[in-house]
């Protein structure tokens, strides 16, 4: 995975880290060998059960679709379905169903579809079809490609729409009429409208100066809780009275596998097993005190390269594990991952970029400008199931470990630059 110069800026991360090792010495910890194991409660969960879905989410139901912790949904049809004959549908209902975003996101959101695209910012993971019209496809291939388009293409990003209930006969027949009525090229009010011409979004403001970047607060929280005493009497001071020397490089070498836990570890879960097992402070993923203090361990770590283990066998193995539960389609929408970061990447999806893994992980935790609100890379995780009609997880599942190590991996050597700043 490493090679040449890469290797060269890995080895200095290490030495660093063996350096903060020799300052924690105060602390008790010896040379890096036989260096002290920072204490863990291993007993019960790190974030709250039964696990509640944020305010203001969806609250649909999926459990009857895979998840990263269940495969469930059902197979993909091995034949496409007969019709009894040509298509009737009513092609103005189905002008109203592309465009629809209550029902998975719409058509438009991979698709220019001629005058339905208009105000809509279209996106462009699928082809233009706006000349779909006269492109001489069959009814029974148009409908069957909505019903469910693994049966002509198996690898397809697109959803099984009829397979999965989202639009039933009639509204994909209707879809159908609307569709055979697209025969001239798409005309866009402006260059926005249309994705192929639309630019790439550059976030341009300073996320590592203040008064641009609101997520500050986290850092200022976390320096008074660092000193506050838990119910067992002690802070985090009491024992790392250094942190700025003593944590200059640790995040960047997280997550890791944890064996006294027999899964991978990250910074969040970290804080709230240590600060139960030390200070007695129960700080539970996805709480704003546990935000704060991941946020400052990483931003103490600011500007190294992020440099996890990857050679172990645990970590090989978890990294593997990682990379399939990406690639599994996942709620009634049936997206991957890597349907949208690996395939699609560098689209949009409506008005969405859609980001590659690389560039995803070294600024999280992250401020969200449109929610005004901090987020940790397992909440993150959390939005892109529930987005896509798939049942999440509680935040310290051992899968988010697994796929968390796997989207740290592939941002090896990316400098840590904590808290970042998305829309
Ligand atoms: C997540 C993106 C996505 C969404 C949403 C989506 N599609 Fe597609 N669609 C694709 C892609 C990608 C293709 C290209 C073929 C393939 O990969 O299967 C495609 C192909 C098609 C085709 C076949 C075109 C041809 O020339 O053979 C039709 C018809 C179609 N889509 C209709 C729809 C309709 C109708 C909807 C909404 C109900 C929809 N699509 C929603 C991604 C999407
Ligand atoms: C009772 C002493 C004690 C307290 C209190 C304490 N720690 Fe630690 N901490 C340790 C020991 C021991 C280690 C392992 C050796 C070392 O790195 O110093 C450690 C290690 C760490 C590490 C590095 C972890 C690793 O895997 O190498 C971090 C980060 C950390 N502590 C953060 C905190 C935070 C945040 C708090 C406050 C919630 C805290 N500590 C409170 C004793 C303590
Ligand atoms: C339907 C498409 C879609 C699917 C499927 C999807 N995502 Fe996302 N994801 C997005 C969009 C849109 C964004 C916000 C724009 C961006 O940053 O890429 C996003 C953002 C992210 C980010 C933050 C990127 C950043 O730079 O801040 C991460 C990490 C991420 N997704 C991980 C995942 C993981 C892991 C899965 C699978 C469990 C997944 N996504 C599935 C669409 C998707």
């Amino acid at each position: 995975m490493r090679l040449g110069g890469i290797l060269a800026i890995g080895t200095a991360a290490v030495l660093l880290v063996a350096g903060a090792f020799v300052i924690a010495g105060g602390s008790g910890a010896g040379a890096q060998g036989n260096k002290k194991e920072a204490p863990l409660d291993t007993n019960g969960d790190a974030s709250a059960r039964p696990w509640k879905r944020y305010a203001g989410w969806p609250a649909r139901d999926e459990s009857k679709w895979n998840t990263l912790a269940q495969v469930a949904s059902p197979s993909a049809p091995k034949a496409p379905r007969k019709l009894a004959g040509p298509i009737t549908g009513d092609a103005a209902k189905g002008a109203e169903l592309v465009a629809d975003r209550n029902r998975g996101g719409s058509c438009l959101a991979c698709h220019v579809m001629g005058p339905a695209g208009g105000a809509n910012l279209p996106g462009n993971v699928g082809p233009d079809l706006s000349q779909i019209g006269s492109a001489g496809r069959e009814d029974e291939y148009l409908f069957n490609y909505i019903y469910d388009p693994r049966v002509y293409n198996p690898e397809t990003v697109m959803p099984p729409w009829g397979g999965h209930g989202v639009f039933n006969d009639q509204e994909i027949s209707d879809m159908v009429a609307f569709l055979k009525t697209l025969k001239s090229p798409a005309a866009f009010k402006t260059e926005l409208d249309d994705p192929e011409k639309r630019p790439a979004p550059v976030e341009k403001r300073e996320n590592l100066d203040p008064i641009e970047n609101p997520g500050m607060w986290a850092v200022d929280k976390a320096q008074d809780l660092w000193k506050q005493a838990g119910a067992a009497g002690k802070s985090c001071q009491s024992c790392h009275s250094d942190a700025k020397a003593e944590f200059k490089t640790w995040a960047a070498s997280m997550p890791r596998w944890e064996p006294r836990l027999n899964k991978v570890l990250g910074v969040e879960e970290f804080v709230t097993r240590h600060a139960r097992a030390t200070t007695g402070a129960n700080w539970l993923m996805e709480t704003d005190d546990n935000r704060a203090m991941s946020v400052y361990l990483h931003f103490l770590a600011n500007g190294t390269p992020i440099q996890i283990d990857t050679t172990s066998a645990e970590s090989k193995a978890a990294i593997e594990r990682g990379k399939e539960l990406s690639n599994r389609k996942l709620g009634e929408l049936n997206f991957a991952c890597t349907d949208c970061h690996g395939k699609s990447a560098n689209h949009w999806i409506r008005g969405q970029w859609l980001g590659e893994p690389k560039g995803q992980y070294d600024h999280f935790p992250t401020w969200r400008t449109s929610l005004l609100a901090i987020w940790d890379i397992r909440q993150r995780f959390q939005w892109c199931q529930v987005n896509i009609r798939a049942d999440e997880l509680p935040p310290d599942a051992k899968e988010y470990g697994d796929l968390e190590l796997y989207l740290a991996a592939q941002n090896d050597g990316q400098k840590l630059s904590v808290p970042g700043i998305r829309h």
